[in-house]
């Protein structure tokens, strides 16, 4: 036997910086205004608009699910970038389409992937994409000629009438992971807080997720304390050395609640003007769940001119639950990998067709009521727009095609 080191791996750069290359946004083909909802409901709608912090929310076409929306979002970044390089792809969901086979083995397929790109789907509710993130982070810095494509895509879905309802969303950010990057800069500490907790969960027989609204919001708390105390124990910057903050945001008021008691734990002067750019995409799609938090780092990155060098700071929770606290720096340039015109977010989400209360609560319906089972066969209606569609099941296998 030889040495057993093969050149292949003998060739090995040292560390380099690793990060976020690039990144893009899909979401449903639908909106609810909270307008609408606010008048079906009976409520003030000043308490979705302010109380919530949320205008609108997308809602997937009958031929829309999270597969489509992650493979829409992706195909931006694999039209500007190509293929080379990528030898993973990460799927990160909670709003899952099979016990079984990855919804990133599918947006492989339907993204004309090499047969050289492992694929796996990652679940820890909201937290998902960030775990992808960091899965991708320790990939590259393992072989800096790596590029992991990491897909963040979900469908928020409550039960109709309950008090989450106007939290409801969907939405999808693929992101490309790797070295040099051009865009953000990840750094290599991380704030991180787990704890086992009953604030929301969906059960394998349902479609609609069971929460306890309250005890979510303080568990969502405790886990951004927690992540900012290891963070600053494994040696992370102080409050006055991050730039911009990033929190998930399953309705924008919730990012401004944590961010209050940060500051006051933190001993830090705080705004509400602080997050306000990074609200901007979040208040017109709802809650994206494992891409709410990218979602909220696409619209700083868009919005705000002033970041070269900026540090970030990107929080995510994801219920059950687990916190995680990075930061990143942005890098100088960024503004040219702005996507504008009809690619541009703000493009594609006043290009969504409006929906009306019952249209919608009808939609909602069909995914609990009789008939509804995910494999039995059918036929879906030809409605979205987007360039990738659910078409429908034969037995029993979900069938997708390319619309354009
Ligand atoms: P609710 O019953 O609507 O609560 O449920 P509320 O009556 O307390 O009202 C909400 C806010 O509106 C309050 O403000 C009211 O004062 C205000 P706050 O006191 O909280 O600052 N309000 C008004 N404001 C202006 N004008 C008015 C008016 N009326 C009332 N006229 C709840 C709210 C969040 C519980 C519900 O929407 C819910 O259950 N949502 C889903 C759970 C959720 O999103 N939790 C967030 C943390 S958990 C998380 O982030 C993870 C998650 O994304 C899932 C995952 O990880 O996978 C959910």
């Amino acid at each position: 036997m030889g040495g057993g080191v093969s050149e292949a791996t003998s060739a090995l750069p040292g560390p380099v910086p690793v990060g976020i290359l690039d990144l893009a946004v899909a979401t449903g083909h639908h909106v609810l205004d909270l307008d609408d909802l606010a008048a079906h409901n009976g409520v003030d709608p000043a308490k979705y608009h302010v109380g919530l912090g949320q205008d609108a929310f997308s809602v997937p076409a009958p031929d829309e699910d999270i597969v489509t929306m992650g493979a829409a979002a992706a195909l931006p970044l694999i039209e500007r970038h190509g293929v080379e390089g990528i030898r993973t792809v990460l799927f990160a969901t909670e709003s899952g389409v099979d016990q079984s086979k990855s919804a990133a083995v599918v947006a492989h397929g339907l993204l004309g992937l090499p047969s050289t790109v492992r694929a796996v789907e990652l679940k820890q509710a909201c937290y998902g994409g960030t775990a992808a993130l960091v899965a991708a982070l320790g990939i590259v810095a393992r072989d800096p000629r790596e590029r992991v494509l990491v897909i963040a895509s979900d469908v928020a879905r409550y039960d109709l009438d309950s008090a989450a309802e106007p939290t409801q969303g969907a939405g999808a950010v693929a992101f490309l992971v790797g070295a040099h990057p051009e865009l953000v800069e990840i750094e290599p500490a991380s704030g991180l807080f787990s704890a086992d907790v009953d604030d929301f969960w969906r059960p394998n027989d349902r479609s609609t997720a069971l929460v306890d609204g309250r005890l979510s919001v303080t568990a969502y708390v405790d886990a951004l304390l927690g992540s900012w105390d290891d963070l600053a124990a494994r040696g992370g910057p102080a409050p006055h050395e991050i730039d911009r903050w990033l929190h998930h945001q399953p309705f924008t008021k919730m990012a401004l609640k944590a961010h209050r008691a940060w500051g006051k734990h933190a001993g830090a002067e705080t705004s509400d003007d602080d997050l306000a750019t990074g609200f901007t995409y979040n208040r017109r799609t709802g809650n994206s769940y494992t891409a709410s938090v990218f979602l909220a780092l696409a619209a700083l990155l868009d919005l705000d001119d002033d970041l070269d060098g900026r540090r970030l700071a990107l929080f995510s929770y994801g219920s059950g639950s687990v916190g995680e606290l990075l930061t990143g720096i942005v890098k100088p340039g960024y503004r040219t990998l702005r996507r504008t015109d009809a690619g541009s977010v703000a493009a594609t989400l006043d290009a969504r067709t409006p929906i009306a209360v019952g249209d919608y609560r009808a939609l909602h319906a069909s995914h609990s009521g009789p008939g509804s089972a995910s494999s039995l066969d059918r036929e879906n209606p030809r409605v979205t727009t987007g360039p990738f569609r659910f078409a429908g099941v034969t037995g029993g296998a979900r069938r997708y095609e390319r619309t354009a």
